[in-house]
């Protein structure tokens, strides 16, 4: 089989539409439908919490597959449209940086045709390096700096240094999506034409660590996680993208910001992909979509059972409790607020919520979760 890298990056064979293209655009699409709203929701009162929005595409590609698929950049335009128009963003930025002449020649084609009078698309000819360098030099002069995101999309493990990562997220409003590429790595580790790649990426020689390991696609996930975790990033949110029924990993998108709002927001967009934080190839059922859709109805049985263990004599407000499992399972934000109301409401409970705000506007006890109440778990802390 020949290896992605002997391929150029302008082929057309490297430009047909596949399943795990899509799994990616899926995700992207549903993060920023969430997020940009987030983002840029107007505070009381007329005004936009932002004046604009930053979206930056670092490996844009053309712009389109050659069965007229929409790629990156034509997503993030779309998105953003659909935020501006529904009133929660005055201005969208979007830039997309591409260094390949056939596949910039593709982009700016395609950039030509989305044009919105509030969302403004300009593809140039050059790497992420380059644009990222630009970005985070522009931050430091603003302040406050506006809110971007940032698709970072390579075929390989070639062109994203930790450096350069760090600067970027040294702006507190700014997140960045990573495909993190762990197939050829994994299986060239030792031949050498990945060292210097990966040492760039991961700022140093931790990877070299994974050579020996029996799963060195997941070695790779864990020690890159370990080199951006807390320094760069407070989370790195993986969601894993099988390649075939073999289970071979393809590549991990890897989800670095210092926002928890952010993070939780992206857990749910990968969630709502598969039904957990892993992609499946059509031929295959997720095992844990095929869990939820038989024994685990709400209130969500083996979810109830693991935060009355986890979380045994202690109380933290329901935000914590979220920051906390959402590295963990496939669980989200609505499964934690419905199994831990039915704790607290059984006949015996195994949960006590204090709330807020401990009563409705007409006067009624309140009966939601919201994030800022406390929630306690009986027993002794293990
Ligand atoms: C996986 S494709 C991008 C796909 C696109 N993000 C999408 O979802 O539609 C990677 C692209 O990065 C380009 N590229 C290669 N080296 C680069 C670099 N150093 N900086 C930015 N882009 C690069 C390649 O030419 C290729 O078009």
């Amino acid at each position: 089989m020949a290896r992605a890298r002997d391929i150029p990056d302008d082929a057309d064979e490297k430009w047909l539409y596949s399943e795990h293209a899509a799994a990616k655009h899926e995700i992207l699409s549903r993060y920023l439908d969430a997020w940009l709203p987030i983002l840029g929701r107007r505070r009381r009162g007329s005004h936009f919490r932002h004046k604009q929005l930053i979206l930056i595409d670092g490996f844009a590609g053309r712009g389109r597959y050659v069965g007229g698929e929409p790629g990156s950049p034509a997503i993030m335009f779309a998105q953003a449209v659909k935020a501006v128009e529904a009133g929660y963003a005055e201005r969208v930025v979007i830039r997309c940086a591409e260094p390949n002449a056939t596949n910039f020649g593709h982009l700016q084609e395609v950039c030509a045709e989305l044009r919105h009078d509030r969302v403004d698309i300009v593809p140039r000819e050059q790497t992420f390096a380059e644009i990222g360098a630009a970005v985070s030099e522009w931050a430091r002069r603003q302040r406050p700096a506006a809110p971007t995101f940032v698709m970072i999309d390579p075929y390989g493990v070639k062109g994203v240094e930790l450096a350069l990562l760090r600067e970027l997220l040294s702006n507190a409003r700014l997140e960045v999506l990573l495909t993190l590429m762990v197939r050829d790595p994994a299986r060239f580790l030792k031949e050498g034409n990945y060292a210097e790649p990966l040492t760039a990426l991961f700022g140093g020689d931790s990877w070299k660590a994974c050579e020996d390991a029996p799963n060195r696609a997941e070695c790779l996930l864990l020690r890159f996680q370990e080199a951006v975790r807390p320094d760069v990033a407070q989370w790195a949110t993986p969601f894993r993208v099988f390649e075939d029924e073999r289970k071979t990993i393809l590549y991990y998108l890897v989800h670095l910001t210092n926002h928890d709002l952010g993070m939780r927001e992206m857990k749910e967009a990968m969630v709502a992909k598969s039904g957990e934080m892993t992609f499946w190839p059509v031929t295959m059922r997720p095992p844990a979509q095929m869990a939820l859709e038989g024994a685990e109805a709400e209130p969500y049985p083996t979810l109830q059972q693991r935060l009355a263990k986890k979380y045994k004599g202690q109380t933290l407000t329901f935000v914590e409790l979220l920051n906390d499992e959402y590295p963990d399972g496939a669980w989200v934000e609505k499964e934690h607020r419905a199994a831990i109301k039915a704790m607290a409401e059984a006949e015996e409970p195994r949960a006590t919520i204090e709330r807020v705000e401990p009563k409705t506007q007409t006067g009624r006890p309140a009966r939601g979760l919201k994030l800022e109440d406390s929630v306690s778990f009986p027993g002794a802390v293990e």
